[in-house]
């Protein structure tokens, strides 16, 4: 039995649709069942659970063999900040994956993660892989680098095709990497079939690097029309990410994140990925071709 924590999320529904492709048993906690209707429907079973009430780790680890830790709360405030969720949550699911024997433990990081990283999310990041390293949980850990679908989507083509529309957090002109998720779901769904986890750390990223406004440039093609660009300040986010920390820490978080993002080495080369584990990674234009819903595009003719 395959556990996945996060299995109503992007990356965790992606890879559960394909472990169960492969008819493989799949269990998927969530806080919602109603969010896991369809992943139910595909075969999986559902349980509810939360990643703060550690007694219902320990009942969704009985009868697992390996695990998939993809949920997190980076956006979230009060009950729902990253401090119980990201962290808190994280080590009680190690314990209780530990004491149910789990062969082998995939947690989901992020590209970046280290103990001195300006954003406290890459700090419990980093914080996490080595309380999972030093439980002696076989165990892999995946560092991907931005989704494609949050970072690509979401953030900027979304309100561009919907609003014409787009707000940037910072100049937008650093080249950044953006995976696909259904890659990254590609890697994950390989690596959870390995009997065991060998302490492994793969960084995970799409094909190429490209700048923010890069991003806002292609999907103003796919618009057929420009977008009005507004950029948010570094120097406001820096003086706005503390007073923000005080009452809603998700946005701090999300500011500090920004920050590091303009302003230091976003890119990656996945050539040591691609020599590991061959395959052929989705680039951005070929992504947004088959992702944009049809309905936000000009009529053609
Ligand atoms: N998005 C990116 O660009 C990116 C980049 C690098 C790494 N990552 C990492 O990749 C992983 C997957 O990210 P994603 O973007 O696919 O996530 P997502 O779509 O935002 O989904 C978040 C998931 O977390 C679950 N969750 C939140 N709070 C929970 C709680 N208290 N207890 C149990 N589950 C909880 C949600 O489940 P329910 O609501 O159903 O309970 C949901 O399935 C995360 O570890 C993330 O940090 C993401």
């Amino acid at each position: 039995m395959i556990l996945i924590v996060g299995g109503t999320g992007a990356l965790g529904s992606a890879t559960t649709e394909k472990l169960l492709a492969q008819r493989e048993a799949v269990r998927v906690m969530t806080r919602t069942p109603a969010k896991a209707e369809a992943l139910q429907a595909l075969g999986a079973e559902v349980i509810q659970g939360d990643l703060r009430d550690q007694d219902s780790l320990i009942q969704a680890c009985q009868g697992v063999d390996t695990v998939l830790a993809s949920a997190h709360s980076v956006m979230g405030k009060g009950s729902e900040a990253s401090k119980y969720i990201d962290d808190q949550g994280h080590c009680w699911f190690i314990d209780a994956a530990k004491a149910a024997g789990v062969n082998h433990f995939v947690y989901v990081s992020a590209l970046g993660a280290a103990p001195d990283h300006p954003a406290n999310f890459f700090r419990i990041k980093y914080k996490i892989e080595q309380y999972l390293l030093k439980s002696g949980l076989p165990c892999t850990i995946l560092r991907p680098t931005a989704f494609m679908e949050a970072h690509a989507y979401q953030l900027i083509g979304q309100p561009i095709l919907e609003t014409g529309k787009v707000t940037l957090f910072g100049k937008g002109e650093n080249p950044r990497n953006f995976v696909a998720v259904t890659d990254v779901a590609h890697f994950a769904t390989m690596l959870l079939l390995k009997p065991e986890g060998s302490g492994e750390l793969l960084e995970i990223g799409g094909p190429e690097n490209l700048s923010n406004m890069q991003v806002v440039r292609l999907y103003e093609e796919l618009a057929g029309h420009q977008a009005k660009v507004s950029h948010v300040p570094l120097g406001m986010l820096r003086v706005m990410s503390p007073v923000a920390g005080l009452f809603n820490p998700g946005l701090s978080q999300v500011m500090q994140i920004s920050i590091w993002q303009d302003t230091t080495d976003q890119t990656f080369d996945p050539s040591a990925l691609l020599q590991r584990y061959p395959m052929t990674l989705t680039r951005l234009a070929d992504w947004m071709a088959a992702y944009v819903p049809t309905d936000l595009l000009p009529a053609a003719g």
